[in-house]
């Protein structure tokens, strides 16, 4: 007998059916219950509220549970390579060697943009925000390959625009840096490895040679790892609902990457090193800021800190963490701010206000001393995440067309004036 809720509504009693997922979690199916009732459900944020079925990534928030096609976040984090996690994520099985050289050997197939890109770069001021620079780059991708618009025309196409953008966006983002340095730009080395080949134009300049360092190459593998996908957050659901009204896989995920630049989202790693920094520059006054979090007038919160799903504690977090101390180690970097991070966090996480509303470090919290001590600037960390999440935005959007999802239409409750009549300029 499958499960069901009941709806006693208005002296009717209404069943919904239970939907059960592969780890047993339960979604009542409201699909018909306007037609039923002529009821909607309201739930802000979507809190409470599953948009789709997916068979991509699971998250536990109370277990602190994060795995892609069923491999643990820890085993991947420590034992995959960013490509082969992109090639999982999106064709659902860990890659053969065959598989993963010739994937690896496409994406790098097309790391080289159109010399018309440079024209779209000079247009943008020094001081732009590589984000926004980013997410006009990769919509203008359609401007150069007009038969990426029509999604559906054939898998082998979609598979052409899949690494089309996975070859491009570090290009894209490594340019977007340069335009703000105004060094010249670096041309994809297909030599390297993708990691390496994306550091060297983020760092190389023509005068100099430059030697791939094995440690920032390991620890940026294992951030964009990190970040790869996160079932149905803010920017990847953004993704699934331009990529529903049949737009393609390009300004769909234009979409995500602004989204993730929101402050609240993928814009915390750089609000936290700029909070680190305010509190490092304020006498180092922890007290003063644990303090302004707590206070509801005051609109200061503490980045990096708090999530949507996970309540106990961000399986990233630790890792990034872990990371942290062993990448400043080995790269001879003493950033005090680290100190100050983990200083933070101790104080925060023996805190009332902090335990009973179950804020935790997330993903953000510590990827930004990381990053900078890669050599990366704070304004490219959100680019960083969105180069991380750009397989997890793929997935889902293939999935999403694979599964010929509808449209992507929410409802509302009008609470604005009834009807009235017009009253005209004269008379009011
Ligand atoms: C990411 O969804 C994902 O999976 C996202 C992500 C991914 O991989 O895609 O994991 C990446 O976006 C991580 C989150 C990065 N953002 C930040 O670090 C910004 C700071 N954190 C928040 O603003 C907040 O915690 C959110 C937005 C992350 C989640 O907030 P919710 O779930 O909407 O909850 P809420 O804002 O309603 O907060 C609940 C309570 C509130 O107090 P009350 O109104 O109940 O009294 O907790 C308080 C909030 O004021 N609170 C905080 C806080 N976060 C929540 N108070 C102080 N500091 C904070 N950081």
């Amino acid at each position: 007998m499958s499960k069901a809720a009941k709806l006693i509504y208005d002296g009717k009693e209404i069943e919904l059916p239970l939907l059960t997922g592969t780890e047993n979690e339960d979604a009542i199916d409201i699909s018909k219950i306007r037609s039923e009732t002529g009821l909607i459900t309201l739930d802000k944020g979507y809190k409470n509220t599953g948009a789709t079925t997916s068979k991509i990534t699971y998250l536990d928030g109370e277990k602190g549970i994060l795995r892609h096609r069923g491999y643990s976040i820890e085993e991947l984090a420590s034992k995959s390579s960013f490509t082969e996690v992109c090639y999982l994520l999106i064709y659902g099985e860990l890659p053969t060697k065959d598989q993963l050289d010739n994937f690896e050997h496409e994406i790098r197939f097309h790391t080289l943009v159109h010399e018309d890109f440079k024209i779209i770069l000079d247009g943008y001021p020094s001081k732009a925000h590589p984000m926004g620079v980013l997410s006009s780059l990769i919509t203008s991708l359609t401007a150069f390959y007009p038969e990426s618009l029509d999604p559906s025309r054939s898998r082998k196409l979609v598979d052409l625009s899949i690494v089309r953008i996975l070859g491009k966006f570090p290009t894209f983002a490594a340019w977007s840096y340069k335009k703000r340095t105004g060094h010249p730009i670096i041309y994809p080395d297909n030599s390297l490895d993708y990691c390496s080949n994306f550091l060297k134009m983020m760092f190389a300049l023509p005068s100099m040679e430059y030697e791939p360092n094995p440690v920032v190459t390991d620890a940026l593998n294992k951030l964009l790892i990190l970040h790869a996908d996160h079932e149905q957050n803010c920017s990847t659901s953004t993704v699934r609902i331009v990529g529903s009204a049949q737009s393609s896989i390009y300004p769909s995920i234009s979409a995500g990457i602004n989204a993730l630049w929101g402050p609240l989202h993928g814009g915390a790693n750089q609000a936290v090193i700029e909070m680190l920094d305010t509190i490092m520059n304020d006498n180092n006054d922890v007290d003063k800021y644990i303090k302004k979090a707590k206070d509801k007038s005051d609109p200061f919160r503490l980045m990096g800190f708090g999530h949507r799903v996970y309540k106990n504690f961000d399986p990233r977090a630790k890792i990034i963490k872990k990371a942290a101390d062993n990448v400043l180690d080995k790269l001879g970097v003493n950033d005090p701010v680290l100190e100050l991070a983990k200083k933070l966090e101790k104080i925060a996480l023996e805190d009332e206000y902090f335990i009973q509303k179950k804020l935790y470090p997330n993903v953000d919290f510590y990827s930004g001393i990381i990053y900078r001590a890669l050599g990366f600037p704070p304004e490219m960390f959100t680019v960083m995440f969105a180069f991380g999440r750009l397989p997890g935005w793929i997935s889902q959007w293939v999935e999403m067309r694979q599964n010929k999802e509808p449209l992507g239409r929410p409802r509302q409750i009008y609470l604005g004036e009834t009807q009235r009549d017009y009253v005209d300029i004269k008379n009011r």
